[in-house]
């Protein structure tokens, strides 16, 4: 079941961001500052604990997605592809008409998920991290909802 989270999920947010990423983790502080964020919409999936987070960002054009990530144990159950739809759920709620992300270059098992799911590549952005690595900029145009009559 995917929900909203909300400040009593930090703990599991952090703890599944840690087992996420390597380098590039969130620290507590700023995980907080984005579930609080009013512009900001932060998801759990849950199925006897957090086995997946998503973090996204209204950026009044575009929405960004900030943070994908699914406990090591539970990849390829297509839980990634799951909050990706509500990514994009969140998107059209937003009014945004597009999604954008920036993946770690020197990650091919993300840059294969965001392909697979129809996100194509911007450009690359050279030392888009502290540590130093690329990114790699995409983009899924999404449809709008057809207004009510
Ligand atoms: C990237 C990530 C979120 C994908 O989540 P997931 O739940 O494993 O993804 P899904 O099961 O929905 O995968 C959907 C499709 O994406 C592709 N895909 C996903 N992971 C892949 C990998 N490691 N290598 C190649 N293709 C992959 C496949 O086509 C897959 O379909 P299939 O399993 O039927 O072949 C997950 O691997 C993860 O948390 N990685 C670490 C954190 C990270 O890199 N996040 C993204 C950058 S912010």
């Amino acid at each position: 079941m995917i929900r909203a989270a909300d400040i009593h999920d930090l703990d599991a947010l952090y703890e599944l961001e840690e087992l996420c990423f390597a380098e590039r983790r969130f620290q507590k502080e700023h995980l907080l500052y984005i579930l609080k964020n009013p512009r900001a919409a932060t998801f759990v999936f849950e199925n006897g604990g957090v086995l997946g987070t998503l973090m996204v960002l209204d950026e009044r054009v575009v929405t960004r997605v900030l943070s994908v990530g699914v406990h090591p144990r539970h990849r390829r159950e297509g839980i990634g592809t799951q909050l990706m739809r509500v990514a994009e759920d969140t998107a059209r709620r937003f009014h945004t008409t597009e999604v954008r992300l920036e993946v770690n270059a020197n990650n091919p098992g993300a840059l294969a998920f965001y392909k697979a799911l129809g996100y194509e590549v911007m450009s690359r952005l050279p030392r888009y991290y502290s540590w130093g690595d690329d990114a790699f900029a995409m983009r899924k145009p999404i449809a709008i909802l057809a207004r009510k009559p």
